[in-house]
């Protein structure tokens, strides 16, 4: 059912195709079962000896109906052939539409392998989803066509010998009813196997470096070959059930040839038949044949499409987690001056793109409690005001991260709510609230391109000017000058030829590069010497005088220079206060303090 409705809201979207398509499949139909007509006229008119005009004529007829077949034929299957191509860019844009929108959750229930399979070889030409939507059916709609028009003209001609050349028609039924459910089980197991090969391949080639390091080539080798093994045995077993069902279909259909040759023969010997219609009725047993087949496979694709819907529908059911409410607020844009303090640059009006936004950010009784209960966050509060910096510290797990994840959504708190000033975050759109924020996340993800394609981000509203002010605060710009493409330099597959540190500041490029009014980094200063970290935090002072920065941090350094320290335990905040308040009291946060310091100075020692 559900299938059924996915394929009609397809259709209903292009019904003037639609329409042609089963124009052309009636016109195609009428062209193919008119051929045998004049068949029968020709060879009646040689037995008959009439005259050769009367030959001559329907020989004409012959060659032009030939001709039509051709063009018909050739119009349909172009048609046929584009819209499948085109169907498999609109469904594989759809998907990636919807998918883009999803939250971490899905991304962590489906394997990004099988995602990849599902966008790919489902969504091919060949044979698979597209094909069924258009060629699948339309082919089917001609066969039926062909079938009905057919057997019309082959009762007319005469009934006797139509029973019995569809005598074994009863037959075909009972063998696709037996196989469909058959070709359906070991088809959706062979599409497993296809994502599970992807999903390795995946995994092994995305985590090349750990493989490496750990020398364990060998091992990704023998599971590479275990689930390619495995493909292998179910491609081969979804092969078998189709090429014996296929070659029972077309064996039994030469019965048909023979029932025709046999009974008919026999009417003709009795004088009850024409020759003629002998021969246009063995025509027409072939003409019927194919498109028995094509109706009898139509049902076992269906089965398999219905596999490959589902296997797209369980990927848009999944709802965004994070949505906006309806009509959110958009905050207006703002000419921004900052930039001024870098290159000593006026404020520039095309530098718009900012949303405006001077004040608070608040906790207020936050929560979060994941599925199956595990509270993750205990109504956490605090409030931060312009040009603040705040720290958060806690052990591993303690929730920082969950905290920072909050501010721009990627995460909703399930109590409580976030405050911009007195506007709650949940009410403004996804793009304003995201642009306000600048997030270095703890893991930096770059993509392989250009350092200011990964600075810039997509963010067409970001300037030259932006990101060399981004990476010259995030104290990268020496760096990259030393490169010879400068800004221009490819970086690898998730920027393998960078080092680590650097990799974490074209992270925090590209969030200063967006003028960010809160400024989030996740832990993200621990690569970066105390000299470099001590440059990043006057220049952020100076370029961006009130932004909001919550930073995720161990160091000394960063902890002293901190308006508010917030210490997280288990979820809940259970102390804060300035590094001296804290310190003072020699309770948790001394503990960590002095961790972290003790740790900064063994790398140090170690470092020298
Ligand atoms: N999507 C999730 N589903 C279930 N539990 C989660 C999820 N994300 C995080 N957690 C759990 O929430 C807790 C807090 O995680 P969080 O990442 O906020 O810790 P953290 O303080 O940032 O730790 P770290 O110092 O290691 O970065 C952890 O126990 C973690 O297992
Ligand atoms: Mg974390």
């Amino acid at each position: 059912m559900r299938t059924i409705k996915w394929l009609f809201d397809i259709w209903r979207k292009k019904k003037r195709l639609a329409t042609f398509l089963v124009f052309m499949s009636i016109l195609n139909a009428s062209v193919a079962v008119a051929y045998p007509l004049f068949l029968r006229e020709v060879i009646d008119a040689l037995t008959e000896k009439a005259s050769f005009e009367v030959i001559s004529r329907n020989v004409l007829i012959l060659v032009a109906l030939g001709f039509a077949n051709f063009l018909v034929y050739s119009v349909m299957m172009g048609t046929r052939a584009w819209t499948n191509i085109r169907l498999e860019r609109d469904l594989r844009q759809r998907m990636f539409e919807h998918l883009i929108r999803l939250g971490r959750s899905f991304f962590q229930r489906f394997r990004t392998g099988d995602i990849v399979t599902r966008l790919t070889d489902d969504l091919s030409t060949d044979m698979k989803l597209p094909w069924f939507v258009c060629s699948g059916i339309f082919r089917t709609v001609e066969a039926v066509c062909m079938v009905v028009f057919g057997l019309v003209v082959m009762v007319r001609l005469n009934p006797t010998l139509t029973l019995a050349a569809v005598g074994p028609l009863p037959i075909l039924i009972v063998i696709f009813m037996a196989t469909a459910s058959a070709v359906q089980s070991r088809y959706e197991r062979l599409q497993k196997r296809i994502s599970d090969v992807n999903d390795h391949m995946e995994a092994c080639f995305s985590g090349i470096r750990v493989v490496k390091a750990y020398g364990r080539e060998k091992g990704q080798q023998r599971g590479f070959h275990e689930v390619i093994e495995r493909r292998k045995r179910a491609e081969i077993d979804a092969v078998r059930v189709g090429t014996i069902v296929q070659s029972m279909y077309g064996y039994i259909w030469q019965f048909g040839v023979v029932i025709v040759l046999l009974v008919g023969g026999k009417m003709v010997m009795d004088g009850t038949l024409s020759l003629g219609t002998l021969v246009a009725f063995d025509a027409y047993v072939l003409v019927l044949v194919f498109p028995m087949y094509d109706i009898g496979t139509f049902f076992v694709m269906g089965k398999r499409a219905g596999v490959l819907i589902r296997r797209m529908t369980d990927m848009e059911d999944v709802e965004p987690e994070i949505k906006e409410v309806p009509n959110p607020k958009t905050l207006e844009l703002e000419c921004t001056d900052a930039g001024a303090g870098v290159s000593g640059a006026p404020a520039r009006p095309e530098s718009a793109g900012v949303p405006a936004f001077h004040g608070a950010l608040r906790f207020e009784n936050v929560s979060l409690v994941f599925p199956g209960g595990r509270k993750i966050l205990d109504r956490v509060n605090f409030e931060v005001k312009p040009g603040e910096m705040i720290a958060l510290v806690g052990r591993v797990g303690s929730g920082k991260s969950s905290v920072i994840n909050m501010i721009p959504r990627l995460i909703d708190p399930t109590e409580g709510r976030i405050m911009l000033n007195s506007t709650p975050v949940r009410e403004l759109s996804l793009e304003s609230l995201r642009r306000l924020v600048g997030c270095v996340p703890q893991e930096p993800l770059l993509f392989s391109d250009t350092i200011e394609n990964n600075i810039r981000f997509h963010r067409d509203w970001i300037t030259d000017d932006d990101i060399v002010r981004g990476a010259e605060v995030a104290r990268l710009m020496q760096e990259i000058n030393v490169f010879p493409e400068g800004l221009e330099t490819k970086i690898g597959q998730r920027g393998v030829t960078i080092s680590g540190g650097q990799k974490q500041r074209v992270a925090l490029a590209r969030a200063l590069a967006g003028r960010p009014k809160i400024l989030i980094l996740d832990d993200c200063t621990a690569s970066l010497d105390a000299q470099t970290e001590a440059a990043l935090w006057d220049g952020l002072h100076q370029v961006f005088p009130s932004c909001i920065t919550i930073v995720i941090s161990h160091r000394a350094a960063t902890l002293e220079k901190a308006n508010l320290i917030l210490v997280l335990e288990r979820g809940a905040i259970v102390e804060r206060g300035t590094h001296d308040e804290l310190a003072a009291k020699k309770a948790v946060y001394h503990t960590l303090y002095e961790l972290g310091k003790l740790e900064e100075e063994v790398g140090r020692d170690w470092g020298q």
